[in-house]
């Protein structure tokens, strides 16, 4: 069920010592670690109005226990923009109160308004508790996912940890 108690709006500048907090259980939850200079890209890409990253926070009794960060883009299929959710995370002692629900329906709404074609993401197939909040939403298709990384003689950094698992 959708929680009335959680605000969704897009991140700010004073949600930096949260979204750090996050973004950090979130790798953790992965079990990667990631450059420091992805972090911090990611950081202002989310504060950047011009980039094509979307930061968003769910508050609940005003902390930030959440976030989801997405990236629209365009596609050959259509003119309308695509929505890619990347990253999406609950603390985990606000898990199971609707705040992810909350994310996701806040991300549904704003491509109503935005005029996305669509939105779509990616879950381990045994991330059983993401996946029951996500069946509520979408049919999981019968695409899979190949992803061949790739080295830089330029910058040797940009490297994916979910390359590597
Ligand atoms: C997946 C995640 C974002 C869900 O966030 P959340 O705030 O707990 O989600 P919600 O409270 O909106 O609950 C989602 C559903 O899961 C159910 N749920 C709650 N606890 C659960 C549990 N332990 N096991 C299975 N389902 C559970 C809820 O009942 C709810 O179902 P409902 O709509 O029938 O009530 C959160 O668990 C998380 O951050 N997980 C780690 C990171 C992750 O997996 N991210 C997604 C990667 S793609």
């Amino acid at each position: 069920m959708a929680n009335p108690q959680v605000l969704v709006r897009p991140m700010q500048l004073h949600d930096e010592v949260a979204w750090r907090r996050l973004w950090a259980a979130y790798l953790d939850f992965y079990g990667v670690t990631v450059p420091p200079e992805a972090t911090e890209r990611t950081w202002a890409s989310i504060l950047e109005p011009a980039a094509p990253v979307l930061g968003r926070a769910a508050v609940l009794e005003s902390a930030a226990v959440g976030f989801a960060i997405c990236i629209v883009h365009g596609g050959t299929w259509s003119v309308r923009p695509i929505c890619y959710l990347e990253d999406l995370f609950v603390d985990p002692t606000a898990r199971g109160a609707g705040v992810g629900r909350a994310l996701l329906d806040d991300l549904v709404a704003l491509g109503h308004r935005e005029g996305w074609g669509s939105l779509y993401w990616h879950t381990r197939a045994d991330n059983a508790r993401a996946r029951r909040l996500y069946d509520r939403y979408a049919r999981a298709d019968d695409f899979v996912r190949y992803r061949l990384a790739l080295s830089s003689k330029v910058v040797d950094q940009g490297q994916d940890p979910r390359d590597r698992v």
